[in-house]
């Protein structure tokens, strides 16, 4: 089967090697992230392999479906780039890797958290400036806190179980609550979780449910004071009124992995005036608000599952017509 790959980078590399000389897949690696821009660079490949960045939309999906690409496989949790109803509409299939190292994120998050807490970034600044006084410094302590984490799937638990070895009160809410999240935290309704928490976590999926799921309403039902930690997906969060929350001190962090409009810089290397967005601009000039470039599943393991589980999916396709982890909830972008 020949796979059109992109988004490698080049560490990645050696691994598609190693499975191409297996004789069944054979890649191509394209530069520039898939979207209606680039889709018509695709040529003679059965099946393409995508990341987060990539704007798997009905445009992009009806062009793939006429130069016979059939499998559209993201070697990401998150499918919310892919337009699954689209995906269907056109005779396609696509794949996701469910889950390849919750910890990896997990542990990134608690990092965001921490950091805020101890006000890390402001202390850099001091530093920089031959400041060494503790002005500006007292930090909380997370496992004196109560924590909301909204999304009790994997990632969720892996957090509240890192949470709960520091002591912290965990409160979750999810729509689906479950019975091993359910010896991890309290369950609460939501509006409960987002008044009763000192720091609240998103990990739930991107959806029309949850979009801006984080605004200027919830966001008032928040304690004053609160800490947001956002390492799920950006369009969670209504980033002008977390903006807002911070400048008032009606939130006094916030940490992001991600960010709505991320696609236009994530992966590139840009200057704020070429991303020319003022909330963005403004959210990483402040010293209470902490960006990292979407990497919380950036490590040696996480890589090396997300590529294997993604070339299984293909092979399974190749070998069956099926997969395990076709992507089964309509999650197109909202
Ligand atoms: P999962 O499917 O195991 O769990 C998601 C949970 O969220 C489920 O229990 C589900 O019932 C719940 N949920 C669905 N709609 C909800 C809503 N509106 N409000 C609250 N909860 C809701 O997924 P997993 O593996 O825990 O991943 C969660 C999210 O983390 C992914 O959807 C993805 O967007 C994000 N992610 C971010 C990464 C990063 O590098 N920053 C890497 C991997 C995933």
């Amino acid at each position: 089967m020949k796979v059109r790959v992109y988004g490698v980078q080049p560490d990645e590399l050696k691994l598609y090697e190693e499975a191409e000389k297996q004789g069944d897949l054979s890649f191509d690696f394209a530069k520039a992230p898939l979207n209606e821009g680039t889709v018509n660079e695709v040529q003679d490949c059965e099946a393409i392999i995508v990341m987060t960045n990539c704007q798997v939309n009905e445009k992009v999906i009806e062009v793939l479906a006429r130069k016979g690409v059939k499998y559209v496989a993201t070697r990401s949790a998150g499918s919310d780039h892919v337009d699954y109803a689209a995906i269907k509409k056109y005779g396609l299939h696509a794949c996701n890797v469910p889950f390849y190292a919750p910890e990896a994120i997990s542990e990134h998050t608690i990092l965001m958290a921490l950091r805020v807490l101890r006000n890390e970034k402001k202390c850099n600044a001091k530093l920089a400036s031959n400041d060494y006084t503790m002005e500006g410094l007292r930090g909380r302590q997370l496992g004196q806190l109560t924590a909301g984490v909204l999304g009790t799937g994997r990632i969720g638990r892996t957090t509240m179980t890192l949470l709960n070895g520091f002591g912290t009160k965990v409160l979750g809410w999810d729509p689906y609550p479950n019975e091993p999240a359910a010896k991890l935290c309290t369950y609460v309704e939501r509006d409960e979780l987002l008044k009763q928490s000192d720091i609240v976590f998103l990990h739930c999926p991107l959806t029309p449910e949850s979009y801006h799921v984080i605004g200027k309403e919830t966001l008032s039902m928040m304690k004053d004071g609160a800490v947001l930690i956002n390492t799920a997906r950006g369009g969670l969060v209504d980033h002008a009124a977390v903006l807002e929350a911070l400048e008032s001190g009606k939130l006094s962090g916030f940490a992001f992995d991600v960010y709505e409009n991320e696609a236009a810089f994530v992966r590139k290397k840009k200057t704020l005036d070429e991303i020319n967005d003022p909330t963005f601009a403004a959210l990483l000039a402040r010293d209470n608000a902490i960006y990292s470039p979407h990497v919380a599943f950036y490590t040696d393991g996480a890589i090396y599952s997300m590529i294997e589980v993604t070339l299984d999916n293909l092979r399974q396709y190749q070998t069956t017509g099926a997969c395990r982890n076709e992507i089964k909830e309509e999650a197109g972008p909202v």
